[in-house]
């Protein structure tokens, strides 16, 4: 317990930072939670969703698993979507994977990991559905990048499939979804390009 005093010192230094800036920061915070965004990210700790976008608390709800998986049967993630887009009304939902993934990376490389691999079972999939593309690009790297690209479309196409994305849709509610990819080497976004802001968009995509 000893050894994490000093999480507990940077919060209590945070906080009084934050105060310092905008003495009424966290009186607001309290009353409500209006964000705009939804961010499905990967776990990794070094894509800090908040951070890598500037934005403060209160600005972006955040879903995050190895990967940035979006699978039809997980009822967190379903949830978090559901909620955000229900509930807090987001207006934009942002999928967001990354170069350098260890999820991709270990999905592709046939070795166990234990539990896990069932999960990556998900990615090893998107491996498998773009198989001839992924296969003739002879460069590891460029491989395994090109696997975290594909990931983040599925990923964002499964958001597309889901009852509340179709729902919020059907009864006109502007949500736009979004796939990103970040970049560990610069620390720098990228759009896929592939954003769906629509049924009609989503319907000459799918
Ligand atoms: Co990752």
């Amino acid at each position: 317990m000893k050894s994490l005093s000093d999480l507990f010192d940077r919060n209590r230094a945070w906080a009084d930072r934050m105060r310092t800036k905008d003495p009424e920061f966290f009186t607001r915070l309290t009353k409500i939670q209006k964000p705009k965004y939804l961010w499905i990210g990967c776990s990794d700790s070094r894509v800090p969703a908040n951070e890598i976008v500037d934005v403060l608390p209160g600005e972006m709800f955040v879903h995050r698993n190895v990967g940035n998986l979006v699978v039809h049967t997980d009822m967190n993630a379903l949830s978090v979507l559901q909620y955000a887009v229900e509930i807090l009304g987001v207006e934009h939902v942002i999928v967001c994977g990354h170069y350098g993934c260890g999820g991709v990376t270990a999905a592709l490389d046939l070795e166990r990991h234990g539990l896990i691999d069932h999960w990556l079972m998900h990615i090893w999939d998107v491996y498998r559905r773009h198989k001839n593309e992924l296969d003739a690009l002879r460069d590891h790297d460029k491989k395994l990048r090109r696997l975290c690209e594909l990931n983040i479309l599925a990923q964002l196409y499964n958001v597309c499939e889901s009852n509340t994305l179709q729902d919020a849709w059907a009864r006109g509610q502007r949500v736009h979804v979004h796939g990103w990819v970040y970049d560990l080497a610069d620390g720098r976004l990228r759009d896929l390009g592939q954003t769906v802001s629509g049924p009609e968009d989503w319907l000459r995509r799918r």
